[in-house]
């Protein structure tokens, strides 16, 4: 159906609810600059988590006129939040092209993250997809348009990467690669597609334990670090690597070779916080704790010949990846040299996931 026949025609007596719980993901292959509406400059591939959750529920109801606007109330964590509210007023109307029944509705949006508040964790991947699949059980509900899992799939990753772009890989079981490349067959700039089949079992419950080193809020947002990229000197250079990493991942994740995904895991990690300390203005989102625990981490690899590898989001907090098989061999050296270092103790236990769940 045309994205233009998406209108309900009598809303009276409407009234529904939909609940999702979606995860957030860790990209290896990082996504660092776009163009247009939300296009990423390179291809990205991330694994999706199981703990990081944003719940998010959606009761709708009718409107008794639609001028246009979008009518929300919203409340987080069970508190009115009007930075939030305001932010996915503006997502709501900018995927109207893509829904346009979203006018004729009234939104009430509840949202809540399993994660700790303030942990430093981003939540937008978790938060925009779980918003965006919630707007698809709408329209399927009333249009009946995205029925097989494929449709319904790849709306909500596009209309998800409109939100954020690292969302619109939330979506998927296991593994996910988001733009276009030449190596990946179906892959597009429009919506991630899920990676499972060329992933190797080692990989399908690979840990990632978070450790955090700071709660404070991001002194640069992730938006001003993707357009600082329009102006940083390395961002050509960097766009191609980021393609030829990939390239070197896939066929690591296929072979499961941990050692080569740890160590192009850890190079794209260094490489995001390298581009953001040579922007201009120049920033550096890692703390003295961060580059004191990549330290440990590395010489107790070396010393103790175990595959634990870490990585970086955009921000100061450690994310130790590690195949299912060494967990127990590692407690003691989480608890006793990488727990104390963090805020209260404070760390999360990750690991690879199935993916989004419908609650309701
Ligand atoms: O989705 P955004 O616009 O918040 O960008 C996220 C970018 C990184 O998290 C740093 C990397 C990635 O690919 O997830």
């Amino acid at each position: 159906m045309e994205n233009n026949q998406l209108r309900i025609g009598d809303t009276t007596n409407i009234n529904g609810k939909v609940i999702w719980n979606s995860p957030s993901n860790l990209a290896i292959i990082k996504y660092w600059g776009k163009y247009g509406q939300q296009f990423p400059k390179n291809p990205s591939i991330s694994m999706t988590l199981t703990n990081s959750l944003t719940k998010t529920e959606v009761l709708y109801s009718a409107r008794s006129v639609y001028d246009g606007n979008i009518d929300v109330d919203f409340l987080f964590e069970g508190k009115e939040n009007p930075k939030f509210k305001e932010r996915i007023k503006q997502y709501l109307l900018s995927i109207k092209e893509y829904v346009p029944f979203i006018d004729q509705l009234h939104f009430q949006i509840k949202s809540e993250n399993t994660f700790p508040h303030s942990s430093g964790i981003a939540s937008s991947a978790s938060s925009m997809s779980a918003l965006a699949l919630c707007i698809c059980s709408i329209e399927e509900k009333f249009f009946k348009t995205l029925k097989s899992n494929e449709d319904f799939e790849r709306k909500a990753s596009l209309l998800a990467r409109l939100g954020s772009g690292s969302a619109s890989r939330s979506i998927f079981n296991s593994w996910a690669l988001w733009g276009k490349s030449g190596d990946v067959q179906g892959s597009s700039d429009e919506y991630a597609i899920e990676m499972n089949d060329h992933v190797h079992e080692i990989f399908k419950n690979l840990h990632d334990d978070i450790f955090i080193l700071s709660k404070n809020e991001k002194s640069v947002s992730s938006t001003a670090g993707h357009s600082l990229m329009e102006t940083n000197p390395y961002a050509e250079v960097r766009y191609s690597e980021a393609r030829r990493q990939l390239f070197y991942l896939l066929d690591a994740l296929r072979q499961g070779d941990i050692e080569r995904f740890g160590s192009i895991a850890e190079q794209e990690a260094l490489s995001l916080h390298a581009l953001m300390m040579v922007s201009n203005p120049s920033y550096i989102l890692m703390e003295p704790n961060t580059v004191k625990m990549i330290r440990k981490i590395r010489a107790y690899r070396k010393e103790s010949g175990l595959p634990v590898y870490f990585s970086l989001d955009a921000g100061p907090n450690i994310h130790l990846l590690y195949p299912d098989h060494i967990k127990n061999d590692i407690i003691d050296f989480i608890d006793q040299e990488l727990k104390p270092m963090c805020i209260n103790q404070m760390m999360i236990n990750d690991q690879v996931g199935p993916g989004p769940i419908q609650i309701e």
